[in-house]
């Protein structure tokens, strides 16, 4: 049957790469091409106690159609922990609760997004978000990712144009490359922001693992310039990911027509979930859980450098970063796409640079995740990787590569 699908969903491919990835099911494969937190650090114990609790108070109201906007008691809890933690005034009807922060994407691109509209990324830029918009049809503008921040220039130009609707952009430990941007560019963005009249959706998965003992900035830029942000956050990476549980922070005629377009997508989250989450962090300490992760985390990702710089130390550059869960690394001479069929062959993979590029970018770069392997995975998969680098050299010496 020739199925008569949209202009919009033929026009986007699949991806090679993630083609490639569903080969890598088999078992003996090292995976650090994934982007999962890790499950032992799950509290099943507190959630199983949070749940029994919340059936012993409230039995009647917990399966019935709820509030598009979400869980009051919740959207309160987020509105006084977000003012507090960024100096902020935010009141519980500027907090709008989605399922995952990847609705919110989707949302945004819903409510702003006008075919041929142009969007400005960050380059390289989440897959996710990139796809989301894809759904809507806009030209997507790449902006350089220093290591600072986002090139401020060049934002400023694509802003000044009258077909750009908003910047995407993660301050904080981004997706893929774990930078952060500076106290300094945090301003210049939102003096950017207020100077063009546009919208920044900033999107803050990761900002809450920064590393114990670091000092980054994570302060938020919708702090900066509320009337001019949309922020997202998510629970998937400090609590769990499988309840499907984020949130939005954005002046109140924002969050009016989000709730509209999140009538038509899902009339509201699961308000099953969102009950047990509240009922834990009332009865928890989220922060001691989040400072589990963050203590966990940082002991991987020191661990795993250390076994690259061992291992491929003259072959690579690591970006450095002080939380989240990716390191991002250039590999000299390398084309990472050509290296993956080497690194399959190794049991080992990874996501090569160019998958988080518009423009094919960054195709002698990798992202590599650390928080969902044990320590010896690790060893063993950088190892493997090594192998498969040199394997690749052979049949691609560096002089010719590079
Ligand atoms: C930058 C970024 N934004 C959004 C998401 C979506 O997260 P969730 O929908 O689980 O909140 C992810 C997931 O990995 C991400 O890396």
């Amino acid at each position: 049957m020739d199925y008569q699908f949209s202009d919009v969903i033929n026009s986007i491919e699949p991806s090679f790469i993630r083609e490639m990835l569903k080969l890598t099911t088999n078992k003996e494969i090292i995976s650090f091409a994934g982007g999962l937190p890790d499950p032992q650090l799950f509290p099943y114990e507190d959630i199983k106690n949070a749940t029994n609790s919340m059936f012993a108070k409230h039995k009647e109201s917990l399966f019935q159609y709820s509030t598009t906007e979400g869980h009051q008691g919740l959207r309160d809890w987020i509105a006084a922990r977000f003012s507090k933690a960024h100096d902020v005034e935010v009141s519980a009807d500027q907090v709008m609760i989605v399922s995952g922060s990847q609705q919110a994407l989707d949302l945004v691109g819903k409510i702003f997004i006008n075919p041929q509209d142009t969007v400005a990324v960050e380059s390289p830029s989440y897959l996710g978000a990139i796809q989301a918009f894809k759904m809507y049809s806009p030209k997507l503008q790449e902006v350089h990712l220093a290591t600072d921040g986002v090139d401020i220039e060049q934002l400023q130009r694509v802003m000044a144009s009258e077909k750009t609707k908003f910047f995407y952009g993660i301050p904080n430990f981004q997706n893929p490359t774990g930078i952060t941007y500076s106290e300094d560019k945090r301003r210049r963005v939102a003096d950017v922001l207020k100077a063009s009249g546009k919208i920044m959706l900033e999107d803050d998965p990761y900002g809450g693992l920064r590393f114990p003992g670091t000092s980054d900035s994570t302060q938020s830029i919708y702090s900066l310039a509320p009337d001019n942000v949309i922020y997202m956050g998510s629970f998937s990476k400090i609590f769990v990911p499988g309840f499907r549980l984020g949130w939005v922070i954005a002046p109140t005629k924002i969050i009016t027509n989000l709730v509209i377009a999140k009538q038509a997508a899902d009339l509201h989250t699961n308000s099953f979930v969102q009950a047990i989450l509240y009922e834990y962090v009332k009865t928890h300490n989220l922060d001691e859980h989040i400072d589990l992760i963050k203590t966990d985390y940082a002991k991987k990702k020191q661990y795993m450098v250390e076994a690259i710089n061992t291992h491929m130390g003259d072959a690579i550059d690591i970006y450095p970063t002080n939380g989240g869960m990716f390191i991002w690394m250039k590999v000299h001479g390398v084309i990472a796409s050509d290296l993956m069929p080497y690194a399959i062959k190794q049991n080992v993979v990874f996501v090569p640079g160019e998958a988080f590029s518009l423009s094919k970018g960054y195709q002698d770069h990798m992202r590599l995740n650390f928080t969902n392997l044990d320590y010896d995975q690790i060893d063993q998969g950088v190892i493997n990787l090594k192998q498969a680098l040199l394997a690749y050299r052979q049949d691609n010496p560096l002089e010719a590569a590079s």
